[in-house]
């Protein structure tokens, strides 16, 4: 049992703002907030996500955390291990992981996870952590910008969406639980060995700024590992920063 609450939604603005207001309400965590059909599905850095009603699955999970802990560190690349994992348990065969939390397909987007934060920071606080998959989308309208694909893409077959959110709650649910007791240290490994770009080399830009490296991997923090072309190893780690392959 999970023991999450659950909450449908036909048509939302974005299912991240609903559970943030949902929480603002006084609304109880753990809960679930599901979607047919976003308005404005967000993305990192105010970007948008594209979210056609009735193929995808735009899933949110509000959690209670306490920042005091190590609840936070290396959380939303726990979360690209349980969506990798759902997506591997549907079929999908090349999966695999970009720093910090795209997940990638056969080369091409295939799910993006977004995690924000609620409350004082430094007290005990929420965070909700949207998860947006491509399941059975065939067309963006052009709406997006970069290499993308869906489950169905990679399998060939019509993916039953229900049925994907059980596979996605229980693969959450455990790797919740192993971060939660263990922290990120525990996962470390098994993410490097997902890692799209391990040993390729990169550019990281936070705005105006560009590091040129050799992705080495992640360090305890979830922190990406660059070796820099002067042969120094350098640590990045926000929500301000984007990595590309060269
Ligand atoms: P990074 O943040 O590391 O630069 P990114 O370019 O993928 O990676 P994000 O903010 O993580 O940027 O994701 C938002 C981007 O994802 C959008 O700008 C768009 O290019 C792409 N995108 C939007 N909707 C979808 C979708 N449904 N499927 C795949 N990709 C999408
Ligand atoms: C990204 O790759 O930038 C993250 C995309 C996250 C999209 C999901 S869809 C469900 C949840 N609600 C949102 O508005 N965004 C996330």
């Amino acid at each position: 049992r999970l023991g999450w609450s659950l909450w449908i939604r036909d048509t939302v603005d974005s299912t991240n703002a609903d559970a943030l207001r949902l929480l603002q309400g006084g609304a109880n965590a753990p809960f679930l907030v599901l979607a047919e059909h976003q308005t404005s599905g967000r993305g990192r850095r105010g970007r948008i996500w594209v979210s056609p009603p009735a193929q995808n699955i735009y899933y949110t999970l509000a959690l209670k955390i306490s920042t005091g802990s190590q609840g936070l560190t290396g959380l939303s690349l726990v979360v690209g291990l349980a969506v990798l994992e759902a997506l591997r348990r549907t079929g999908v065969e090349k999966a695999g992981l970009k720093w910090p939390n795209d997940i990638y397909a056969d080369g091409a987007k295939v799910a993006g996870i977004l995690l924000e934060l609620t409350g004082d920071p430094a007290d005990i606080c929420h965070v909700v952590i949207g998860i947006g998959i491509n399941v059975n989308m065939t067309s963006s309208a052009g709406g997006i910008d970069q290499p993308w694909t869906s489950i169905k893409r990679q399998i060939g077959s019509l993916v039953d969406r229900s049925e994907l959110i059980n596979i996605l709650s229980e693969s959450l649910h455990q790797y919740l639980a192993i971060h939660a007791r263990e922290g990120f240290g525990a996962l470390r490994d098994e993410w490097q060995r997902n890692n799209m770009w391990q040993g390729r080399r990169c550019t990281l830009s936070a705005g105006n700024l560009q590091v040129k490296g050799v992705m080495i991997g992640i360090n305890e923090q979830g922190a990406l590992r660059l070796m820099t072309d002067d042969h120094k190893e350098q640590c990045f780690s926000g929500g301000e920063l984007s990595l590309r392959v060269e």
